[in-house]
């Protein structure tokens, strides 16, 4: 039998929640191999965005640092709710499969743990839809994001149904020889980067007060509320959930998670 994971909401809920990949919701798969990258940052950031936008939204934390699930407690009650799930590194709650949301959730959004290889990662990809992978425009994190997403690329469930990934260039200052590298390497695998985000403490103060720059008023944070905007439309494109419905790959999830509860 699984243990129901940790709900960590500011207003208690009353829907039954049910198994991730059954549920009619986009869910998105932030990760990069390395920490520091963004993950949390994008992570929130999008949650807040498309909450906001009165989307039942689920954010996962499964770093077990719990960055996620910090920046949610930090949240003031007024503002927007997110659901939030905690996998705890003790639990038998670690296979993705066997995480569950509210049935009405309409975009989940994972936080992944860095250091993620193998069956672990094959695992947390095969129930997800979409992938973004937050870089940041120096050379060492380049080399070692080139090599994530190929391994990304090479792993089972992505060879099974690729899933669209996109990248996103966190704290980028314009004109650098970096990010003008980091250009031509997401050219080369034909990967989009429809955002890329400033380096600004406006990101670290949001974070430590448990918002998103959508939550700020719409005449502040002009220039970084500009910067999720094709990201956003990139997601709104991707996401048609009669066709994660459809994937035959979640039937063969189905009958794992029924072997294995
Ligand atoms: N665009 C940005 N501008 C300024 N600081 C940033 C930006 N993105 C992330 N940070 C800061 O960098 C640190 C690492 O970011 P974080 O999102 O926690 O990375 P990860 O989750 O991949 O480890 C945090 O202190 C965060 O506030
Ligand atoms: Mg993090």
């Amino acid at each position: 039998m699984s243990i129901p994971p940790q709900i960590n909401s500011s207003k208690p809920h009353a829907e039954p929640l049910v198994a991730i990949q059954l549920l009619s919701a986009c869910r998105i798969l932030v990760i990069n191999g390395k920490g520091g990258s963004g993950k949390t940052t994008v992570s929130t950031n999008l949650a807040a965005w498309l909450q906001q936008r009165g989307e039942t939204t689920v954010l996962v934390d499964a770093d077990p640092q719990g960055s996620a699930s910090y920046w949610l407690s930090s949240r003031a009650p007024e503002l927007p709710n997110i659901f939030g799930v905690k996998i705890e590194l003790n639990s038998r709650i670690t296979r993705s499969f066997q995480w569950r949301a509210p049935k009405s959730t309409r975009w989940l959004i994972t936080d992944a743990a860095p250091g993620l290889t193998g069956p672990a990662l094959d695992d947390l990809i095969q129930n997800h839809d979409l992938i973004i992978v937050p870089v940041l425009p120096s050379d060492i994190d380049i080399r070692a994001s080139a090599r994530f997403i190929g391994e990304l690329l090479l792993t089972r469930s992505m060879r099974r149904q690729r899933r669209p990934i996109a990248v996103v260039a966190n704290r980028v200052k314009q004109q650098t020889t970096a990010w003008e590298r980091l250009q031509k390497f997401l050219l080369s695998l034909n990967i989009p980067f429809p955002a890329r985000l400033r380096d600004t403490q406006h990101y670290v103060r949001a974070y430590s007060e448990g918002r998103g720059i959508a939550d700020y008023p719409q005449q502040s944070h002009e220039r970084d509320r500009n910067d999720w905007e094709l990201l956003l439309c990139w997601l709104d494109a991707q996401a048609s959930p009669s066709q994660w419905l459809d994937d035959p790959a979640a039937e063969d999830v189905d009958s794992d998670a029924t072997n294995a509860s």
